[in-house]
């Protein structure tokens, strides 16, 4: 919790939400976040691998947490392809136009109801593995791998709270307003950090 804390008031410090930029609030997610699940999924999973040839008998929980890992990291790949190539893109169009902005799938509310349902089940798997990990913490007998892998998993899982807090409640939101504002609903204003209520229920209509 204290990284999230700091992060968002590193955010902060760049300007008030109104001149924190979608697109650079979008790049930064991406350079920073997207970034660090690739290259830390990309280490977990052959730890992964190794850890549960090595002790999956002795701990049966390994197996399930390759399991739950590897579905994970999987949907969030996609996720965050989504996210760059229709999600964002359309965030700096809003941002640089001075009219209402088309879009294939309508109001930029369908693509972020949706990026908002995969990261509930994404919150959802990271729990699963918070559970079957006892909150990431090795067994006393644990080797070097063990260890490396159960830290490795602890930071992709504090990374990703942050990464989901910063679209939850900074970038989606400001979105949304940028999207009324340019509609005329309401005047532009600096966006809530926190507090987006979201739908829990899969939209039909989202990219
Ligand atoms: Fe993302
Ligand atoms: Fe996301």
């Amino acid at each position: 919790m204290q990284m999230l804390e700091r992060r968002v008031s590193e955010l902060l410090q760049k300007g008030s939400f109104v001149s924190v930029q979608l697109g650079a609030l979008s790049d930064d997610i991406v350079a920073r976040h997207h970034s660090f699940v690739r290259e830390q999924g990309g280490r977990i999973l052959p730890l992964l691998e190794k850890v549960c040839q090595v002790h999956g008998q002795r701990e049966p929980r390994l197996l399930a947490i390759k399991t739950v890992f590897q579905d994970l990291h999987q949907d969030l790949l996609l996720h965050m392809q989504k996210e760059e190539r229709v999600l964002f893109p359309f965030c700096k169009e809003l941002e640089n136009s001075q009219v209402g902005v088309e879009m294939h799938c309508g109001s930029v509310a369908n693509p972020i109801q949706m990026m908002l349902y995969e990261h509930d089940l994404a919150a959802e798997q990271m729990k699963q593995l918070q559970f079957l990990s006892e909150q990431f913490t090795p067994p006393n007998w644990a080797c070097n791998s063990f260890l490396a892998l159960y830290q490795a998993l602890k930071d992709y899982h504090q990374d990703l709270e942050i990464h989901m807090h910063l679209e939850n409640n900074l970038l989606f939101p400001a979105a949304l307003r940028r999207e009324s504002k340019l509609q005329g609903d309401l005047e532009w204003d600096a966006p809530s950090p926190f507090g987006i209520k979201h739908d829990q229920e899969k939209k039909s209509t989202a990219c």
